[in-house]
């Protein structure tokens, strides 16, 4: 059987972020999720575990932090959260947050909005609290009978589907001075183009994701109308109710509200439904061997099962099915703590001993669970040793030369050049830590084990900074920190490595040094603009997440207007007026004042706010004349 994965599936950029929120938020305590984080239950169980709570509504007393999920929330959230003075994180999707942003924008010029999307899901329910003039239109049939007046700005829900906001633009430009502004998220598209792709190419599709996830349930019917073999399923609890034995490849997509893990969990058992069947036919016979073997005489060196019988100060007295009784004494009890031996042992217990004598000159089977422990633990860590596992160890003294770690009662070294990858002055700081370590060398014959602690940490990094770049896409818009300035621009730390902004593309307008805009330490979002991996450059942008404030202009500005602005240059025929970063305007001197005015220095200064009137806006010259004197 071949498996194919679609690519790209699970999920999208604003789930992630709200998760990854949860995940770091909950590392200081529990919080409070209003409303499922995600349509999957199998992640929100898991969140739960890490303390991410989820609520359905709010309550004036609330003791925890509240998250706001992807979708956003509504108007009257935000105002209960900050008039009950509770404190909440916002992750709402910053392409969810633009439509709230443009949504407020368009109300406060009075316009009429129109959202094409579904008025049940939470995040047009979001959008439309801001304010009564906006309409929700779920289908053709609802715009075909809605009268959109002279003028309309039309949105889209995030995930609605394309084909019907082109029908509805086309509907409804033939009716109205429309202003639409397509705010339909490419994340949904570029999921389903591929599951559509790689469904047609093979003998059977499954989608997994939440049976309330919206976005899976389309995922599946694009799929099924491709591909009859699809099948739609939640978890593994469900996947193995199918049979896949007549299907040679295998297609797998998921919604974007899916864990990997659950995908990963999925390919794993696919990978292993024949092999499984045939384990668990040698696993029966080897247990009905061991059965056997134990009412027969034990031999030296044998592994048998028995029962506590007795639990005394000096041993425990065990049933191994024998005529005479078998005997583990103190010095064959692994005992590191020192516990007293009935908080170790139970009567009526089930264990298994290694058999040291049959007969220990008092007629006592001599038997000993410290052997078989060892045994056991050595043949574990020869296994890692053979596969070339890492292996998890206690750091447990300063010895010379390095480290002595323990895997179980083992004893092994770690020299201190392989202790970290920076030099270490004070190896005692180490005492007591579980840490992973590779192996350097491995002799059973010689009980001798050594471990590089320092080689883990440069394959985690080596890891991390090849997901990094694979991850990498021009376009993407990621997390950063702003770290250093230069004049030129600013580093912002992406975590793996660091990106560098340049000056021009901090914010629409001109910036004359990057530190007036951003400030050290904050974390922003900025999208990645091109980056070469050899060279180690990524060029990111923060003006990019933002539309040109010049292609716009018609939504924000009108002729004859009355407007707030900051006088940013002064010359001697006229000033220069910001209305907002990369719009800035002229008033002439003629047009400073009524009086007559030699220079505008004499009665404006650079900075100073004024409020001006638009004369005239010329798109093509991208240029705004202004007054005050009118
Ligand atoms: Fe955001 Fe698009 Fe996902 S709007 S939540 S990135 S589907």
């Amino acid at each position: 059987m071949i498996i194919k994965m679609s690519d790209p599936m699970g999920f999208c950029f604003g789930v992630s972020r709200a998760i990854n929120m949860a995940e770091d938020l909950s590392e200081n305590g529990q919080i409070y999720s209003l409303g499922p984080l995600i349509h999957n239950v199998d992640e929100i169980k898991r969140l739960e575990t890490k303390g991410v709570v989820t609520v359905d509504g709010l309550e004036e007393n609330m003791d925890l932090p509240v998250l706001i999920r992807s979708h956003g929330a509504s108007k009257e959230v935000y105002e209960f959260l900050n008039e009950n003075g509770i404190a909440y994180y916002d992750a709402t999707c910053p392409f969810v947050k633009r439509i709230h942003e443009l949504v407020k924008k368009y109300l406060s010029l009075g316009k009429d909005i129109a959202i094409l999307g579904d008025g049940n899901h939470p995040e047009v329910q979001g959008i439309i609290s801001w304010g009564e003039r906006i309409s929700v239109l779920k289908d053709m049939e609802a715009v075909e009978a809605f009268n959109p007046g002279e003028e309309l700005v039309l949105l889209a829900q995030t995930t609605l589907n394309k084909e019907f906001y082109d029908k509805a633009l086309e509907n409804l430009s033939k009716r109205t001075r429309l202003n639409a502004i397509n705010t339909i998220c490419s994340a949904t598209k570029l999921r389903q183009e591929a599951a559509k792709e790689l469904a047609g190419q093979v003998d059977m599709m499954i989608v997994v994701g939440g049976k309330a996830s919206s976005n899976t349930k389309k995922l599946y019917e694009i799929c099924k109308s491709v591909n009859k073999n699809t099948i739609h399923v939640e978890n593994i609890r469900e996947i193995i109710m199918h049979d896949f034995q007549k299907y040679a490849i295998i297609g797998i997509s998921a919604g974007a509200s899916t864990p990997d893990w659950i995908v990963n969990e999925i390919v794993e058992y696919l990978q292993n439904e024949t092999v499984r069947s045939n384990l668990y036919m040698e696993n029966l016979s080897m247990k009905e061997m061991m059965e056997q073997s134990s009412f027969s005489a034990p031999k030296r060196n044998e592994v048998v099962t028995g029962k506590v019988v007795m639990v005394k100060d000096d041993g425990v007295v065990v049933n191994i099915g024998y005529k005479a009784d078998g005997i583990i004494p103190l010095d064959e009890i692994s005992n590191p703590e020192n516990l007293p031996l009935e908080e170790l042992f139970a009567v009526d217990e089930e264990l298994e001993v290694l058999v040291v004598k049959r007969d220990n000159g008092e007629g006592d089977v001599l038997l000993s669970s410290k052997r078989l422990k060892s045994r056991k633990d050595w043949e574990l860590l020869e296994e890692k040793f053979n596969n070339k596992e890492t292996v998890t160890v206690k750091i447990t003294e300063v010895v010379k030369g390095g480290l002595s770690a323990h895997f179980n009662d083992i004893r092994a070294f770690i020299p201190a050049s392989h202790v970290d990858v920076n030099f270490v002055r004070d190896l005692n700081q180490f005492i007591g830590e579980e840490c992973q370590v590779e192996f350097l060398d491995f002799d059973r014959r010689r009980n001798q084990v050594v471990f590089s602690r320092k080689a883990v940490i440069e394959k985690e990094r080596k890891d991390e900074m090849d997901n990094f770049w694979e991850g990498l896409e021009a376009g993407q818009v990621r997390e950063g920190v702003v770290r250093r300035f230069t004049n030129y621009g600013a580093f912002i730390d992406l975590g793996a490595t660091d990106g560098l902004i340049h000056v021009s593309e901090i914010q629409w307008g001109k910036v004359n040094k990057p530190s007036d805009v951003l400030k050290a330490n904050e974390t922003l979002d900025f999208m990645v603009l091109d980056f070469d991996r050899e060279s180690n450059k990524i060029s990111l942008s923060r003006k990019a997440l933002s539309p040109d404030p010049w292609e716009i202009i018609d939504d924000n500005y009108v002729a004859g207007e009355n407007y707030d602005g900051k006088i940013v240059s002064l010359t001697d025929f006229g000033a220069f007026v910001e209305l907002e970063p990369g719009l800035e305007g002229l008033i002439h001197v003629s047009q400073i004042s009524e009086d007559r005015i030699d220079q505008p220095k004499d009665v404006l200064s650079m900075g100073e706010e004024v409020v001006v009137r638009i004369l005239e806006i010329d798109k093509d010259q991208k240029r705004i004349k202004l007054s005050m004197k009118q």
